[in-house]
């Protein structure tokens, strides 16, 4: 899985890559198995992410926004904002492939590069597994707000970088 990033399948987010990692977004969570979340939040969770908010998070400065690409294509994402990792999504026609993993490592190694020990989460219910394969502790039930009226539970996670 390593050999992903050393190839350098993972880069910085650009403008251009909005439009197909919106498409990506939607489909992760799309993908979501039923039993996880009732409908009304996988569609309001489906919904967060317009390309035009993907382009917004690109330009923000205090994020790291970087993409996992596969032939030319981008298939997944993850962002960063100080010790905070926001966001893991893989396309599901490239799951289990390691670009999950390839990102979650690219974002661990930029947040021990700025001086940071620890990262923190949340991880939606159905993502828990693979965080905790890939070494981070369950701190306990969180709550990850979708909007103003609607949030979905989640799970506190943190890791020793
Ligand atoms: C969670 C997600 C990012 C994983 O991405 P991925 O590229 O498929 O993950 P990887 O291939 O790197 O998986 C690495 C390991 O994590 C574990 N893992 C990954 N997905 C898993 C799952 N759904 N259930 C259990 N374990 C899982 C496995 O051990 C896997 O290794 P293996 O395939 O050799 O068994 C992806 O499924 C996704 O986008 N899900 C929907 C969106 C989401 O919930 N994102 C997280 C928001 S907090």
């Amino acid at each position: 899985m390593d050999s992903l990033a050393s190839r350098r399948l993972i880069r910085l987010g650009r403008p251009e890559d909005a439009e197909a990692l919106q498409v990506v977004h939607e489909a992760a969570v799309s993908a979501v198995p039923a039993r996880f979340y009732p409908p009304e939040i996988v569609s309001a969770w489906r919904n967060s992410i317009s390309s035009l908010r993907m382009s917004s998070y690109m330009a923000d400065p205090g994020l790291l926004f970087l993409v996992a690409r596969h032939n030319g294509a981008a298939v997944g994402f993850g962002c960063l904002e100080g010790r905070h990792i926001r966001a893991v999504y893989v396309h599901p026609g490239h799951g289990r492939q390691g670009f999950g993993h390839a990102l979650l490592q690219a974002l661990e190694k930029a947040a021990r590069k700025s001086g940071f020990e620890c990262v923190f989460l949340r991880a939606s219910l159905n993502a828990a597994p693979f965080y905790v394969r890939n070494g981070y502790t369950d701190l306990g039930p969180g709550e990850f707000d979708l909007c103003v009226d609607l949030s979905m539970p989640c799970r506190r996670m943190a890791k020793a970088v």
